[in-house]
């Protein structure tokens, strides 16, 4: 490719050289996705006649390269601006020649020098439609061959010891940029999926998905920010308030709850006194994914199984509790097991990545009727809240508990899940 000098792209006939990494083809499924996306918001917006039905649509290309993934986006897409950026200069000046010789669609691409967000303007913080990355996710170790090794950039393949630090940065970075109901599209090893689904489901991603490339491996991962998200500042709000040793009042995704970082004795304290509850009564945890859940308790194959089916959901494990999850010591953490469970809410799972596993407890006085609305439940609480998240919860039903503990699972509370369902898996 680099002796032909020109490389073809969904239709582009683009320079290539050493300055940047060749597309490869799989890259194409990369760039289809967003683009088939960008569509269907372009005819919805068209169909809802909204307000922004015809502003331009916002989308960051991170780790640009010759630029082909965003042009490729400008070029198909007539409503899409396009921040293209990259922290290489050389690749950049590949990028430029690219643009130059894209006409017309060329005017709606900036391009931009900078670690990954840092180069995107913060004006669109929150605004971001979408994010599109093919970063670097070879690990540190991996061998490469000599034609790749020896021609392409290092900076553009090289990505730590598992080759998923870019990866998480950008699903960590992407939430707070991008709208409610964003796409964030992410192109990754085939081995590397079930790790980057896992990621994202924590990082409090929605409709998370894998998609095949044309030989049918498995190299794209699209998720999306949650459409009914709390804005970023609230939810820093509510990461300083826990981090803190406060609680949050919050509707969740069952009722108001209580959420406080569970790992801290004193924060657990003014929850049970916030509730007026036993401090004999154990309360249920959040956590932010399954790997979160495995550091508190023991999870058995058929636990195991409930929560890949059942998580995020309205369903709460109790499993046996491991020894160093006995956070609380005495009083309200003590016991030898524990109720855990990964929330449907997005916001948070990122909160419990964000500060480590939450109280899962309903926001009333012990004994008192569960409230769905954030503001009532906290001025019904003995103590004050450190931050209130406003909204109501959608007042259904409460999670199903399972016991986990035993050979065969045991339902101990009939809830949103029904044990008919759980039985038939
Ligand atoms: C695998 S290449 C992909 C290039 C192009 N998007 C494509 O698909 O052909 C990864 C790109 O990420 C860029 N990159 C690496 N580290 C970066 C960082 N910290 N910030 C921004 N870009 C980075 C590299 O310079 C390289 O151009």
């Amino acid at each position: 490719q680099y002796v032909l000098g020109r490389w073809g792209f969904r239709g582009l006939d683009l320079a290539v050289d050493r300055r940047a990494l060749i597309p490869r083809p799989e890259t194409e499924t990369l760039a289809g996705a967003v683009i088939d996306w960008l569509r269907g918001e372009v005819r919805s917006r068209r169909a809802g006649g909204t307000a922004g039905g015809t502003a331009s649509l916002q989308v960051a290309d991170l780790g640009t390269g010759c630029g082909a993934v965003a042009l490729a986006i400008a070029q198909e897409v007539p409503e899409a601006t396009v921040h293209a950026a990259d922290c290489s200069a050389d690749a950049l000046e590949l990028a430029g020649e690219n643009l130059a010789g894209l006409g017309r669609a060329g005017a709606r691409v900036t391009i931009a020098r900078g670690d990954w967000f840092e180069a995107i303007d913060p004006t669109l913080d929150e605004r971001l439609d979408a994010v599109v990355s093919n970063p670097p996710y070879v690990a540190d170790d991996e061998p490469l061959p000599p034609e790749v090794s020896d021609w392409e950039p290092h900076l553009a393949l090289r990505a730590g010891e598992d080759g998923l630090a870019c990866l998480g940065l950008l699903v960590s970075g992407a939430r707070a940029r991008l709208r409610p109901g964003g796409l964030l599209a992410l192109e990754c090893a085939p081995d590397q999926t079930a790790a980057l689904v896992a990621l994202a489901s924590a990082r409090g991603y929605d409709d998370v998905e894998v998609l095949d490339d044309l030989a049918g491996r498995p190299r794209v991962v699209t998720a999306h920010r949650p459409a009914a998200d709390p804005p970023a500042h609230q939810l820093l709000s509510a990461v300083r308030a826990v981090r803190a040793g406060g609680f949050v009042v919050a509707p969740t995704d069952t009722v108001c709850g209580v959420l406080a970082d569970y790992a801290n004795t004193a924060a657990l304290r003014r929850v049970y006194a916030a509730k007026r509850r036993p401090e004999s009564m154990p309360v249920p945890v959040l956590v932010s994914g399954i790997d979160q859940a495995e550091q508190l308790v023991m999870l058995g194959d058929e636990a195991l199984e409930m929560a890949q089916r059942y998580w995020p959901g309205a369903l709460t494990l109790v499993a046996p509790r491991r020894a160093a999850a006995d956070v609380g010591g005495d009083g309200a953490a003590a016991g030898s097991t524990l109720g855990v469970r990964v929330p449907d809410l997005g916001w948070l799972r990122w909160l419990a990545s964000e500060t480590g596993p939450l109280t899962g407890t309903s926001a009333n006085c012990h004994g008192a009727d569960t409230l769905s609305e954030a503001a009532a439940a906290a001025r019904s609480l003995a103590k004050p809240a450190a931050h209130v998240m406003d909204g109501s919860a959608p007042g259904g039903a409460a999670s199903t508990v399972v016991d986990v503990c035993g050979r065969r699972p045991t339902v101990l509370r009939e809830g949103a899940l029904c044990s008919a369902d759980l039985a038939r898996q």
